[in-house]
């Protein structure tokens, strides 16, 4: 989002750990708190997840706003842009349908009548209807006369069951598709002088650091599921679960909440009986905890392999020094220079560190690390066969891949 004065460029970002721990543990110990359960040992002990605040949690990730209106629609402008975009267009920029949200005639019509997908009034309808996926919008007549963004925007896309970027929803599952950069450079509220940047980052990518420290160097949408028992958030392991959602609710959608991060130099605080953001950050924990990432497709790869592969991980390979625990990250960080990753990303975040990302539902996102680096599996085996000198055979690295497709 453009440069937001009250963010400020100064960042302290020598400052300590301590102040993520210690925001970890308020966070942890008011949306978790502890029990005696199973936990490996890149797990924190919780409490079971609570299915009311999680159907909370389920509407607050879907649709809620936490007031981002304002920015989205007095600031940018999006609703007029929005207002002329016909359903193709729409469905170019790799925004999504809810299928579900639309009365089966309805849809069927639209799809009948191609006139349907190039006439802005069906967005407009879709919109009503709350069937865009991530945008929430009040449509009066031929206008739209608000609009904002929701978590879904960026971490749910769909099943193509009607056809592509039409069906049910799955959230958690990164849009890859979203050119949300591209959306952002046509707002006509956005200054002229940041068109250009945002116009460059590609699909399936976003900045969440762009507006605060000025430094275009977008990071692939990562899933926001497989993350029950993931202690550490972030490809740079800023925080927990909840102070990322805080921060990306309040810093990147411009919801109506208080932020404050030293080691960041951020400080954002609204009254707190106007603090849209806070009491959600709970349901919206338990919601996420029961994204579960999703299982292989049946004979996508080979289990006798994956087995193979999966003693490699353990143990020539050397991935089970980091990728530990039931969601395969870990609780410490590592330099950049340790796996051969590019520092740039880890020098603007708080730690100048990067997670062991968690591997969950490869199979389903590639391509891998922050910056996309590796396209494919094979190609991370290769990134660190080459960097940490395994000396792989081709058919361990096979295996390895297997493994890796199983998870
Ligand atoms: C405009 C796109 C966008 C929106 C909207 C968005 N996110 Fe994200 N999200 C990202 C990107 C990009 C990252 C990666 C940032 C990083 O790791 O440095 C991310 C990271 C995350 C992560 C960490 C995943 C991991 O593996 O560590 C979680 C959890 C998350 N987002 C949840 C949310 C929630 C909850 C909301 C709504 C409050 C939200 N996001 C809204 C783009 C978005
Ligand atoms: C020294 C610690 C360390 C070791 C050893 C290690 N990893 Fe990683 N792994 C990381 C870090 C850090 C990242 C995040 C890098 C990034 O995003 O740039 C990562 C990311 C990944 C990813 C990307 C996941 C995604 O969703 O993008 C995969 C896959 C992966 N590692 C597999 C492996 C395998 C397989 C091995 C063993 C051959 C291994 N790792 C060894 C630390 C390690």
């Amino acid at each position: 989002m453009p440069s937001d004065p009250s963010i400020g460029h100064a960042r302290r970002r020598a400052a300590s750990l301590r102040h993520a721990a210690t925001y970890a543990a308020i966070v942890l110990v008011a949306a978790a708190g502890c029990d005696d359960g199973p936990a490996g040992p890149g797990d924190k002990k919780r409490d079971p997840i609570d299915p009311e605040l999680a159907a909370q949690g389920r509407q607050i990730f879907r649709h809620d706003d936490f007031g981002d209106a304002a920015f989205w629609t007095d600031t940018l402008r999006l609703h007029e842009l929005v207002e002329q975009v016909d359903p193709r267009t729409a469905l170019q920029l790799g925004l999504k349908v809810d299928a579900d949200a639309v009365p089966p005639a309805v849809l069927q019509a639209v799809l009948a009548d191609t006139s349907a997908l190039s006439d802005p009034a069906t967005t407009r309808a879709l919109l009503a209807l709350d069937a865009v996926v991530g945008l929430k919008a009040t449509v009066e007549g031929e206008r739209v006369a608000r609009i904002g963004v929701t978590c879904a925007l960026c971490h749910s896309t769909v099943d193509d069951a009607v056809a592509p970027g039409i069906g049910g929803r799955l959230d958690g599952w990164p849009n890859r598709d979203l050119a949300v950069g591209t959306i952002v450079s046509l707002t006509p509220g956005l200054p002229e002088e940041l068109r250009s940047t945002y116009a460059s980052w590609p699909a399936g990518w976003f900045d969440p650091r762009f507006n605060v420290d000025g430094i275009s160097d977008p990071v692939l949408i990562p899933p926001a599921y497989g993350l029950d028992g993931v202690e550490l958030e972030t490809y740079t392991g800023e925080g927990p679960v909840s102070y990322w959602n805080n921060y990306v609710a309040v810093v990147e959608m411009h919801g109506r909440g208080s932020f404050s991060d030293p080691r960041l130099g951020i400080d954002i605080q609204v009254p707190e009986d106007q603090d849209l953001v806070k009491d959600k950050l709970l349901p919206l924990f338990h919601y996420q905890r029961t994204l579960a990432a999703p299982p292989p497709p049946a004979g996508s790869f080979s289990a006798e392999a994956a087995a193979l592969g999966e003693e490699l991980f353990e143990g020539a390979a050397r991935c089970a020094e980091c990728h530990q625990g039931s969601g395969l990250s870990g609780d410490e960080l590592h330099a950049p220079a340790r796996t051969g990753m590019d520092p740039a990303y880890a020098r603007r975040s708080a730690t100048g560190l990067y997670r062991a990302t968690p591997l969950r539902g490869l199979w389903q996102h590639a391509p891998y690390f922050h910056d996309g680096s590796a396209a494919t599996l094979a190609d991370v085996v290769a990134h660190y066969d080459a960097h940490l000198n395994l000396g792989l055979t081709a058919e361990e690295r096979a295996r390895l891949v297997e493994y890796l497709g199983s998870l």
